[in-house]
């Protein structure tokens, strides 16, 4: 496809499939595709962004992911824990905003707090902005901000005829970012898994059989060719 006719997404969100497999075809244990998957996200942002992508959002962790072996939980949680430290200089080198969706109360305190941290360092900065669901579950999103709006409703601050669309998407881990544009799926799966049920309500979808840790700048490009010929109708049309 010619440059000038590719459109760059205003906002990818990934869904980082097949870690598993991808070691298990390798003879490796599956934690061996979880470390190479975060190396090749670290890439994958700055491949974004230099593709003039404004807002990034990963699917890390899943409420549901905690049904793992515990082992591998472990090894996941540890791979954030490198992950957020290390991040903080990273992301202000670079200009990235970084934000974590999801429900953080079930995590370990010391990940609690480098996301915190994290999130504060970087928030002034004026680049792409990376979005990482760490034990996000869109249900569990949802179900929060209906608590919260219950909440207000009771106190009086709020009457239900006055819930609107904008006002539930204000009350989801996600307000203030724009809905995606385009959505991948890696590693042949063609399923939500519970991600961004909400925000996806007029999302493309694009699915690859290649795993994550196999995925690329030329993957990313692919997708956004086949993005570039879909004619979207409704959504952040531009
Ligand atoms: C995605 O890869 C990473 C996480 C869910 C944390 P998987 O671990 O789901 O890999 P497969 O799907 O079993 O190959
Ligand atoms: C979705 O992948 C969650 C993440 C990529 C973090 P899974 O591999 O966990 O999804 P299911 O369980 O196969 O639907
Ligand atoms: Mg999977």
């Amino acid at each position: 496809m010619d440059e000038k006719d590719l459109k760059i997404p205003q906002h990818v969100a990934i869904i980082m499939d097949g870690n598993g497999r991808w070691a298990k075809k390798k003879h490796r244990p599956r934690t061996f595709g979880h470390a190479k998957g975060a190396k090749v996200l670290e890439q994958t942002l700055e491949d974004a962004d230099s593709l003039g992508v404004k807002y990034f959002t990963v699917y890390a962790f899943s409420t549901e992911n905690w049904a793992r072996p515990y082992e591998e939980v472990q090894i996941i949680m540890n791979l954030f824990r490198d992950y957020l430290i290390s991040a903080v200089d990273k992301c202000n080198r670079n200009n990235v905003r970084c934000m974590v969706i999801g429900e953080r109360t079930r995590l370990d305190a010391d990940i609690i707090d480098a996301i915190n941290n994290l999130e504060e360092k970087t928030k002034n900065n004026t680049g792409i902005t990376f979005i990482v669901a760490i034990n996000y579950g869109s249900r569990d999103e949802i179900t929060r901000g209906f608590r919260q709006i219950a909440q207000e409703v009771k106190d009086g601050k709020l009457e239900p005829d006055e819930i609107s669309e904008d006002m539930i998407s204000s009350h989801l881990d996600t307000r203030g970012i724009p809905d995606p544009d385009l959505l991948i799926r890696t590693s042949g799966e063609e399923r939500l898994s519970n991600f961004l049920m909400w925000q996806l309500a007029y999302t493309e979808f694009y699915f690859t059989d290649i795993p994550w840790p196999d995925f690329n700048k030329q993957e990313l490009i692919k997708a956004f060719e086949k993005y570039s010929q879909r004619d979207r109708r409704y959504g952040n049309v531009k």
